[in-house]
């Protein structure tokens, strides 16, 4: 079950035909767990892949068409819930008369927002577009499994959905929101994504209760996977909670490459955290207040080590110079300017934590503002979350670093545009939505 900005709570299938035309459901809920569906739209459209793209290296810019758009609802009152969002502008109330009145409602009846019939594009009035289809990446890697062989994963990155919501007008995207998993490399079943899979406009998928879990932060996370941020940023993620003291530590693995494999630089940072409180506007989150007031800098290349050697005397760390894979601390600066890195700093968080199907204890962390700025203000404080962390186990704490990645295929794939289009065109198939991903930091 996806949160997005607002918040939306949504599952999503998209099937992509060898001829590139697509269609794609999004199944609207009203609840945090998708068990009470509202409204489904589906859309059926064509996409044609431009070029590698110049700013999020390793990801494809694509072009897309919508040929159709419709939408099914599921109550009477979630009609009145979309016709209340037509009411506000000019256009918007032509597109409301596209909608039956509450009394005239058949369920299961499909009323088109784009189409043969439709003189205006009532799906964009609506926020309904497919933007995040401007900007691909497939991605293979082997994922471990626990008392069993590694199975491969195939997963889709589609572009960013922005966080300031209202509609996801600005473009190009810059980032990656979302992962999906290729539903036939699911030797190992997955209910989810077969319930997600099965489901049409008449039929949307319900999904089992979530296991929710009290938030327990004790203990370590890291990120499963490398994660990509709005600002062309590449990153892994380990965090250690200290309950007994409300301490935290962070370790920040900063990458150049959408793999994680060529280091650019690592923060670490430490400060303390308040006793989170429930959410009222996300069910199931927790609202927290984090302050950073250390924070240590490694330059991991010879371009980073350079910058912070001729940045502004005092502006990162004291005087001296930088040498590349030594820690610096850069606390008695107030931060790193040149990184953007300051000190003091507070965020204010949403947190809310989960086991998956495997009994994998997770954590997810809210969105970071896609503007790249960060939650320092209650008002901007996140209403959906990034892609979760696991938890290490007690024991091994495994030593941070990404799951083993079919590293050639990977490196072909970021290598160039030819390469990436022909590994890309032929796996279309269809994909599952299956969580958020992050805009991170
Ligand atoms: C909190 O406890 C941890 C582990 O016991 C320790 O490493 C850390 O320095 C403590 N933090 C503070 C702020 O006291
Ligand atoms: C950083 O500055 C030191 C001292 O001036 C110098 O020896 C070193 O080569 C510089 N490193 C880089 C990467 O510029």
């Amino acid at each position: 079950c996806e949160v997005r900005p607002g918040p939306e709570f949504l599952t999503r299938s998209y099937t992509f035909h060898p001829n590139r035309l697509f269609h794609a459901y999004q199944f609207y809920y009203e609840d945090p767990s998708c068990q009470k569906p509202a409204h489904s739209v589906l859309m059926k459209g064509k996409v044609r892949l431009r070029r590698a793209s110049w700013v999020t290296r390793g990801a494809t810019e694509a072009d897309y068409h919508l040929h159709k758009v419709g939408i099914v609802f599921h109550s009477r009152g979630a009609l009145l819930a979309v016709a209340e969002r037509l009411g506000l502008s000019q256009a918007s109330q032509d597109c409301a008369r596209r909608l039956p009145p509450a009394g005239a409602w058949l369920p299961g009846a499909v009323y088109e927002l784009l189409g043969a019939q439709a003189e205006q594009d009532c799906a964009a009035a609506l926020g309904f577009t497919m933007h995040e289809l401007s900007l691909v990446r497939v991605q293979r890697h082997l994922q471990p499994q626990p008392r069993a062989p590694s199975r491969l994963v195939e997963e889709l990155y589609l572009g960013d959905i922005h966080t300031d919501s209202g509609g996801e007008t600005a473009l190009p995207t810059h980032g990656y929101s979302a992962t999906a998993e290729r539903l036939q490399h699911h030797s190992h079943p997955c209910l989810v994504c077969g319930l997600v899979s099965h489901a049409d406009e008449h039929h949307p998928p319900v999904l089992p209760p979530p296991v929710a879990l009290a938030l327990r932060l004790q203990g370590r996370w890291v990120s499963s996977g490398c994660e990509a941020r709005p600002a062309v940023l590449f990153l892994t993620r380990l965090f250690t909670f200290h309950g007994h003291n409300r301490s935290w530590e962070g370790h920040y693995h900063h990458f150049s490459d959408p793999a994680c494999q060529q280091p650019t630089f690592t923060v670490y940072a430490t400060g303390r955290y308040t006793n989170g409180t429930p959410s009222a506007k996300v069910r199931g989150g927790t609202e927290l207040v984090f302050e950073v007031t250390r924070a240590h800098v490694t330059p991991m290349d010879q371009v980073i080590t350079a910058m912070l050697n001729f940045s502004k005397p005092g502006s990162c760390g004291g005087p001296g110079a930088w040498s590349m894979g030594t820690e610096r601390d850069v606390t008695a600066t107030n931060g790193c300017m040149p990184l953007g890195i300051r000190l003091p700093h507070v965020e204010y968080e949403l947190f809310k934590m989960e086991q998956d199907p495997r009994g994998q204890s997770l954590l997810f962390i809210g969105q970071r503002p896609t503007d790249g700025s960060s939650p320092d203000t209650p008002e901007k404080r996140p209403t959906s979350f990034q892609a979760p962390l696991v938890l290490c186990e007690k024991r091994a704490p495994r030593a941070l670093g990404l799951m083993p990645t079919l590293s050639a295929h990977v490196q072909g794939l970021a290598a160039g545009a030819s390469l990436w289009r022909k590994a890309v065109l032929p796996a279309f198939g269809k994909f599952l939505v299956l969580g958020g991903w992050g805009t991170l930091q």
